[in-house]
């Protein structure tokens, strides 16, 4: 791995979006850059590499920039988990709270995850809400999950409480 790499440089800044008074993330500048993807998939590869991880799980959309590729990586099943509506056939849901209003992620039945070790990313991790309820879902089907990744982690919205039970690695925090 080539560092250092200035991933911030990667990463836009967007004032009042998608309301007034935020600042959005951008990382499509990472997806268009292959140095840039590549240093990102690699640094998380690296992290993980004595971990025992049977599996990926990621998140929609945004998670799903970076999941396939760190499964693809890693030579681990990919297990994506969508938007309530979504997947075809029986799913389990799992809802979570937001500003106003909650919404709900769904995954497919997945009973081959009992005992494995699932490692669930993200590209950004905020409150913590939405990978709170992901791993609901795959301990709902057996599945161990202990560690969690985000591309971004934003600590003032305080995540590391609602994840206390968790291992969590971010490559960059912005505060
Ligand atoms: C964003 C982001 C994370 C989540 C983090 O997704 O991609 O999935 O919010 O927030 P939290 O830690 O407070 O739960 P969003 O719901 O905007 O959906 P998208 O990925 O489809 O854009």
């Amino acid at each position: 791995m080539n560092e250092p790499f200035d991933i911030d440089a990667y990463i836009g800044k967007v004032p009042n979006f998608p309301k007034e008074g935020i600042l959005f993330y951008d990382i499509s500048p990472i997806l268009q850059h292959p140095p840039a993807l590549a240093h990102v998939i690699q640094k998380i590869q690296h992290h993980y590499k004595d971990q025992p991880i049977d599996a990926i799980a990621g998140l929609e959309a945004r998670g799903f920039y970076f999941a396939p590729a760190l499964a693809i990586a890693m030579q681990k099943p990919f297990y994506p988990i969508r938007k309530a509506g979504k997947l075809p056939g029986k799913v389990d849901s799992q809802s979570y709270d937001l500003e106003y209003g909650s919404a709900s992620i769904e995954m497919q039945p997945a009973p081959q995850l009992a005992g494995k070790r699932v490692l669930l990313l993200d590209d950004l991790i905020a409150t913590g809400g939405t990978l709170q309820a992901a791993a609901t879902l795959l301990q709902r089907q057996g599945a161990t999950v202990e560690d969690l990744c985000g591309v971004i982690g934003l600590p003032f919205l305080n995540y590391q409480e609602s994840l206390a039970s968790f291992r969590i690695y971010t490559l960059i925090n912005y505060d």
